[in-house]
């Protein structure tokens, strides 16, 4: 077995084939993956209001429920991701089920930080970034297979088995004729892809164009996988944003005009103004510079991780090893933007500030006593300020 981020890997696999690979580190317990899921029994609309891709889906005989079944998600008394399963196979009785939780990420720090520090391994191992955005899902079933039968994900998918019983079943990227063919019309093909055995002691990978379809029949899988879209197009956030900020009525008169010399008239003239104004005072591109913030510092999940409460912060700090820590300095309007974990706030610009950012990012630590005791007040207040968000975030 191919070791996960070995150079076979990038080499032989990553891109070309479904594989099992062998690894050592499992980023996340069982507890940490019932806790992340309890989440969306426990206040579903919070973590969809911070990110529209966290929702949990149920499955009930081959069929999508309307809504998510409550009854199929983590109750007070599942104690164990065990006692969780177990109650609702036997809710279930001999009917096949499946939850289908996305966007982890957004429900536990945790499972931020697993997704996180893999898509940072995966970038180190293969030497960038998929275009797409990066996700980390759980599905938990016993079904004949898959309900919406083979499909492609367009994302690079990495399985992590916490119960065994699920086999993915893949073809290569040009066996767009088994698409969407569902049980049992796909079983003559079986065995001209590659099986997957989703089992504890492997991560499972196929390629983002594989076609494919999971059957875990006989017992209860449970998998977490990571996901990373091959490609991305953040174009349509950036006009949607300009569109938005161009609000003009509806006319109900047009002038008359005749034959002559012309020139534009005084509402075209306003709305190219303000587009340059937009572009001119780098409105667009601030705006740009924190999408991007947020993205390189969350390893692409693009989303900050689920803020922690925080009481006090020593006076010696360093950089939690696993994040990233970038700023930029917008000398115009004397401020910097200071970005970690995938979150972005703006601080009053000083050469101060950045003496104390360099350090953090080379690992070092840094005593903020000092620095929040500096005769300048103003400047001490703006350092802790820096230093509690960075507490907040969970880089410290
Ligand atoms: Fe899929």
């Amino acid at each position: 077995m191919i070791e996960l981020f070995s150079n076979d890997f990038t080499r032989e696999i990553w891109g070309k084939h479904a594989a099992e690979l062998s690894t050592s580190r499992i980023l996340f317990t069982e507890a940490d993956v019932l806790s992340a899921l309890r989440q969306y029994a426990l206040r579903p609309q919070q973590i969809r209001e911070v990110n529209s891709q966290s929702e949990a889906i149920t499955a009930f005989n081959g069929k999508r429920t309307s809504e998510p079944r409550v009854d199929f998600l983590p109750s007070e008394d599942d104690a164990t991701l065990e006692d969780y399963v177990t109650r609702i196979d036997r809710l279930a009785g001999d009917d096949e089920w499946a939850v289908m939780y996305y966007g982890l990420y957004a429900a536990s720090s945790t499972m931020w930080d697993a997704a996180k520090e893999f898509s940072d391994r995966l970038a180190l191992a293969i030497g960038y970034r998929p275009g797409g955005r990066v996700d980390i899902d759980c599905f938990i079933g016993r079904y004949s297979s898959t309900y919406i039968g083979v499909h492609v994900d367009h994302a690079h998918n990495f399985a992590f088995t916490l119960r065994n019983g699920k086999t993915m079943f893949t073809w290569p990227g040009n066996r767009v004729d088994l698409l969407w063919k569902r049980f049992p019309d796909y079983e003559p093909f079986k065995y001209e892809g590659t099986p997957l055995s989703n089992k504890t002691d492997r991560v499972a990978y196929f390629p983002e164009d594989c076609p494919h379809v999971a059957e875990t029949k006989d017992e209860v899988s449970v998998n977490v996988n990571i996901a990373f879209w091959e490609t991305g197009n953040d174009t349509h956030l950036n006009a949607n944003y300009v569109k938005s900020c161009l609000i003009a009525p509806n006319k109900t008169r047009h002038d008359v005009r005749s034959s002559g010399l012309a020139a534009l008239n005084p509402d075209d003239e306003f709305m190219l103004s303000s587009l340059k104004a937009m572009l001119d005072g780098n409105f667009i591109k601030k705006r740009m510079m924190i999408a991007q913030l947020i993205s390189d510092t969350s390893g692409r999940l693009n989303l900050g991780r689920p803020l922690i409460d925080v009481d006090e912060v020593d006076d010696e700090i360093a950089i939690n090893p696993i994040s990233t820590l970038q700023w930029s300095p917008w000398r115009e309007t004397s401020e910097i933007l200071v970005s970690a974990n995938g979150h972005c706030a703006s601080f009053l610009y000083s050469e101060e500030l950045q003496n104390v950012l360099r350090p953090l990012c080379n690992g070092d630590k840094v005593n903020i006593f000092v620095l929040a005791n500096h005769r300048d007040e103003r400047l001490s207040e703006e350092v802790l300020r820096v230093v509690r968000a960075l507490a907040g975030w969970g880089a410290l």
